[in-house]
């Protein structure tokens, strides 16, 4: 696949099929993202390849944080527990801290960049990925669990990768709308 198919084809997944990726597939893309351009040569990216026992404590972070001291039905337990195992990789990315605020801006595109590479050279193997930054991105307990120290590295987001169960489509504002030209 050509790099405008796979940029056009890429979508972000919420549901996945819970097969294996391919041999190689996961190693492709951690390349591709280690490729991202990054200003002043910092590589500011991380990449944690979770497995499937922080997966399953990451799986039970997810219940009590959605659960928030409520007892939750057995359905919606498994349901929440299924977002987090069924995909077949979680990769958590995260970036260098750095006390320069303009530093750490152009960090983080750098990461934003390096985490575009992966969901297109994913794309371009036919696997599904997902950008999360929700509340468990930023839950003390998922730092602990997956052994990140966050006084050196903060997790700027979950990678869902895995085959997709449904492709949804986006509709996107004409392109006339967000570009201009001047003389
Ligand atoms: C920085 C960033 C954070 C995101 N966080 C989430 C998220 O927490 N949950 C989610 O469902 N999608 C998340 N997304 C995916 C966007 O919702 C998605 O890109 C958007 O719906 C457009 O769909 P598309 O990626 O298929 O074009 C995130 C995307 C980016 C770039």
């Amino acid at each position: 696949m050509d790099v405008h198919a796979a940029i056009h084809e890429r979508r972000t997944i919420h549901s996945y099929r819970p097969e294996a990726l391919q041999p190689g597939v996961l190693e492709r893309a951690l390349e591709s993202a280690h490729q991202a351009p990054c200003h002043k040569l910092t590589f500011p990216w991380r990449f944690v390849v979770s497995g499937p026992r922080s997966r399953e404590a990451l799986a039970n972070v997810a219940v009590s944080l959605k659960s928030a001291g409520r007892t939750l039905p057995a359905e919606k337990i498994t349901a929440i527990q299924n977002k987090i195992l069924d995909p077949a990789e979680l990769v958590v990315v995260t970036q260098i801290r750095c006390d320069d605020a303009f530093r750490s801006r152009e960090d983080y595109a750098a990461c934003a960049c390096a985490i575009q590479n992966m969901s297109l050279s994913l794309t371009s193997d036919g696997v599904g990925s997902k950008w999360s930054t929700g509340g468990l991105t930023r839950d003390r307990g998922a730092y602990d669990l997956l052994g990140i120290d966050s006084a050196v590295e903060e997790i700027i987001g979950f990678i869902w990768v895995g085959l997709p169960a449904e492709t949804p489509a986006v509709k996107r504002p004409a392109l006339d709308s967000v570009v201009r030209r001047v003389e």
